[in-house]
């Protein structure tokens, strides 16, 4: 088996668990906490918007008192090492990837320290909250809301990252679930586009059939392993 050189990485919510912040579908996650339909998409923005500004303040505030675990911090000593390609996909809104160091990330449900007017388009990164309704710092519209992909709305950049999924020969999928496509399917395409695939997560996914392998435990022992693993030259 020849050494990989072009890495995906998916991450998803399990890899920032242990830095404090809830996933969506584990016992007492968000979904759990809120209605999907009322807080993340769409029409529950236009039906209650005062609602959704409400939960993506509270997770924006929330994101701002939590820091990096290690598999924050090996992911970013993969992508400061490793000399072929790497591409972080993570499907997270948390910036836990970029405060470990890690610079090859890319969000694809977007980010909740960003807002996007609904006027202009533009994106403006955000640290405050959007409730009060402040106006868009490029057109001045009161028309800001979080620059997060809800359910119904296409992730961003899914051209760059079919582009690195297509010349992939390793693909790892860290702490998620696999129940939320397109990023589901990630792993599928990737093996029938040749590449490898490796799971790490605390238990088997609804995509593990597609795994060459699956590894079950916490992301913050696996991680540091695997890449300590794949920077280690074998001889
Ligand atoms: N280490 C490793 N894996 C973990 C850990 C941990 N400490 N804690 C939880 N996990 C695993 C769970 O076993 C589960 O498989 O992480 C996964 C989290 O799954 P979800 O809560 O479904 O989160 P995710 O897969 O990221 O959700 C995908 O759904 O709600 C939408 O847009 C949202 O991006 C999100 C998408």
């Amino acid at each position: 088996m020849s050494e990989p050189r072009n890495i995906v990485v998916l991450t998803g919510a399990g890899i920032s668990a242990e830095s404090g912040i809830d996933t969506f579908r584990d016992a007492g996650g968000l979904w759990e906490q809120h209605r999907v339909e009322d807080v993340a998409t769409p029409e529950g923005f236009a039906r209650d918007p005062e609602l959704v500004q409400r939960f993506y303040d509270a997770r924006r505030e929330a994101v701002q008192r939590v820091s990096p675990n290690p598999a924050h911090e090996a992911l970013a000593k993969l992508d400061a090492e490793w000399e072929g390609e790497l591409l972080i996909v993570t499907q997270n809104v948390d910036d836990l990837h970029e405060r470990a160091g890690a610079r090859r990330v890319l969000h694809m449900h977007g980010e909740l320290l960003s807002a996007l007017c609904a006027r202009c388009e533009a994106r403006h990164s955000w640290s405050e909250t959007l409730l009060d309704q402040p106006a868009c710092p490029g057109c001045g519209a009161q028309a800001l809301r979080p620059d997060v992909v809800w359910f119904g709305e296409m992730p961003y950049q899914m051209e760059r990252i079919y582009a690195h999924l297509r010349r992939a020969d390793l693909f790892v999928s860290i702490g998620t679930s696999g129940a939320v496509y397109p990023a589901a399917g990630f792993v599928r395409d990737a093996r029938e586009l040749g590449a490898r695939t490796l799971e790490l997560n605390l238990e088997r996914s609804e995509g593990s059939y597609w795994f060459n392998e699956s590894r079950q435990g916490r992301a913050s022992e696996l991680v540091p392993e695997w890449v300590k693993e794949i920077l280690t030259p074998s001889v």
